[in-house]
Formats: C-alpha cells, sequence, structure tokens
C-alpha cells in the first residue's frame, strides 16, 4: 500500500498520456515487492520539472519527447555512454545529485542484435533517439551507415558527433528505398495517419524497423508484405536497463512482455 515511506518514480514528456511505462514499472515494483509508485507528468518546463525532482526527492525519472537532449544540460553527471549520444532518458537521484544515463540505446541493441547488419542500412531522423540508434548500430561493429533527415543540418550534426566512431553518409529521401534495412527514428510513426515513407516504393525484401511500440508503420508495413520489426523490444529492455539502475534489480524480461500485451 501506498505510505509515508513509498519512493516516488516517473515519466516526464509531452504528450505522456500513450506512455506505457507507469503500467509496466509499477508491475515490477509489485512483482518484486519494492515500495514504490510510478506516475507520469506531462511537462511544460523541463528546468523546473527537473528542481521539483531534487526538491520532492523523487528517486528517478524516465524522460521523453520532447526533452531528451535539453535534460542532458540539467543533471550533475552523465554516463560516459550518454555523453557521447548526447541524450538522456533515464535520471537516478542519489541524495539529491542527479545521475543521468541512455538506455534506449541499450534497447535499440537488443533490438538488432541478432539482425545482419553487413546490409545496406538507412536511418530516418536525426534526434535523440537516432543518436541512441547510431551508437547500438557502432557497437555491434557496423562501420558505414546511410541518413536522412528533413533537415539536412541535423543530420550533419549527428555525422559530426560520431565521426570517431561511425560514417554518416547524409542521403536523399529517393534513395532511401535502395536501402536493406530501414530505421525510422522520426516521431512521425506516432500519428496513424501520416507515414514518415511512401510504402509502395520499398522494395519486398527490406527490412522495416520501427522504434516506436505497436507502431502504425510497421502494422501497415506487414499488410503490404513486408518484413517489419516495431519497438516493443525496444521498449522493454529500455525499462529493463532503468529498473536495474533504480533498483538493482533485473527484470523477468517474459513477464515485462505480458504485462504489455494485457496479460497482467
Ligand atoms: P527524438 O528525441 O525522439 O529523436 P527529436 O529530437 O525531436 O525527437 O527528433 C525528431 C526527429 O523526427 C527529427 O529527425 C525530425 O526531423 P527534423 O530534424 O527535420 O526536425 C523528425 N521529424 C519530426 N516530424 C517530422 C515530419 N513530419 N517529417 C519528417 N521528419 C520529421
Amino acid at each position: 500500500m501506498i505510505g509515508a515511506q513509498t519512493n516516488l518514480y516517473a515519466i516526464i514528456g509531452k504528450p505522456i498520456k500513450h506512455s506505457l511505462s507507469p503500467k509496466l514499472h509499477n508491475s515490477m515494483f509489485e512483482k518484486y515487492n519494492i515500495d514504490a509508485v510510478y506516475v507520469a507528468f506531462e511537462v511544460n518546463n523541463l528546468k523546473q520539472a527537473i528542481e521539483g525532482i531534487r526538491g520532492l526527492g523523487i528517486k528517478g525519472i524516465n524522460i521523453t519527447l520532447p526533452f531528451k537532449n535539453e535534460a542532458i544540460q540539467l543533471v550533475d553527471y552523465l554516463d560516459q555512454e550518454a555523453k557521447i549520444i548526447g541524450s538522456i532518458n533515464t535520471i537516478k537521484n542519489l541524495n539529491g545529485e542527479l545521475f543521468g544515463f541512455n538506455t534506449d540505446y541499450l534497447g535499440f541493441f537488443e533490438t538488432i542484435k541478432d539482425t545482419d547488419c553487413s546490409k545496406n542500412i538507412c536511418i530516418l531522423g536525426a534526434g535523440g533517439a537516432s543518436s541512441a540508434c547510431i551508437y547500438a548500430f557502432y557497437k555491434k561493429g557496423v562501420k558505414t551507415l546511410n541518413i536522412y533527415n528533413r533537415t539536412f543540418k541535423n543530420a550533419f550534426k549527428l555525422k559530426e558527433r560520431f565521426s570517431d566512431l561511425i560514417t554518416l553518409n547524409i542521403i536523399e529521401k529517393k534513395d532511401v528505398y535502395k536501402s536493406e534495412i530501414i530505421v525510422n527514428t522520426t516521431s512521425v510513426s506516432l500519428s496513424e495517419n501520416e507515414f514518415v515513407l511512401d510504402l509502395n516504393l520499398l522494395n519486398k525484401n527490406t527490412l522495416l524497423v520501427d522504434i516506436v511500440y505497436n507502431s502504425p508503420l510497421i502494422k501497415h508495413a506487414k499488410a503490404f508484405g513486408i518484413n517489419g520489426i516495431d519497438g516493443n523490444r525496444m521498449f522493454v529492455y529500455q525499462a529493463y536497463w532503468a529498473f536495474k539502475i533504480w533498483t538493482g534489480i533485473e527484470f523477468d524480461i517474459n513477464y515485462a512482455f505480458e504485462v504489455i500485451n494485457g496479460n497482467h
């Protein structure tokens, strides 16, 4: 039961109402008998929200759209990997000192772990999520990636950020369709009606990966006979690593999938 000793965890973002994180983390707190509760806050002012974490002694937070990049400047310590990626999705509060981590890249690494990455790969988008995916490909041993983004200069910034680790070729939209693996990291697939790609132009052998869970893009692609992977695995694994950072516990992955599939 929630009492005076109960610890608070939260996710902050805007919009946030669609998030499955409260459901997953609260199920795990219950499963492992941890006296804690996880809630969602829709935030307008990130700086004030982060000060609130310190002020109220909130033990840990997840950060989602659109704050993952901005949050990096507001913590006291940054994990080495988060520093390279340039964004954080997890904060641990230790006695008022905030430690920032990126567990998105670990989640994406798990998504591509068994994929043959010697192919022609294209990343769509050049935000914080894109950066985490690029780093995961680097960790998988990939040396070169193509990248397409609506705004060239944002893709160029990532090219520079990763120049010591991995070669990013900035390509035009028409060339995206030549790829064997396409990873959508833009926020466009969050919408049911707008797609970042024309599915008619995709080669049927292309593997389409989206980082959004229950992705409408992947659902539609499958209806077109295109092989797709959505963000469910990435979601579960980013939560797994965040939970471990906060509690030290490695939660049961199968149970996590059952929770997000509505079986608990
Ligand atoms: P995140 O942290 O999830 O990566 P972000 O940093 O806001 O979020 O990045 C969003 C990405 O989606 C960007 O690459 C953005 O393209 P721009 O750099 O041109 O802004 C991309 N994006 C968002 N809306 C888009 C749209 N309607 N069409 C194409 N790309 C879009």
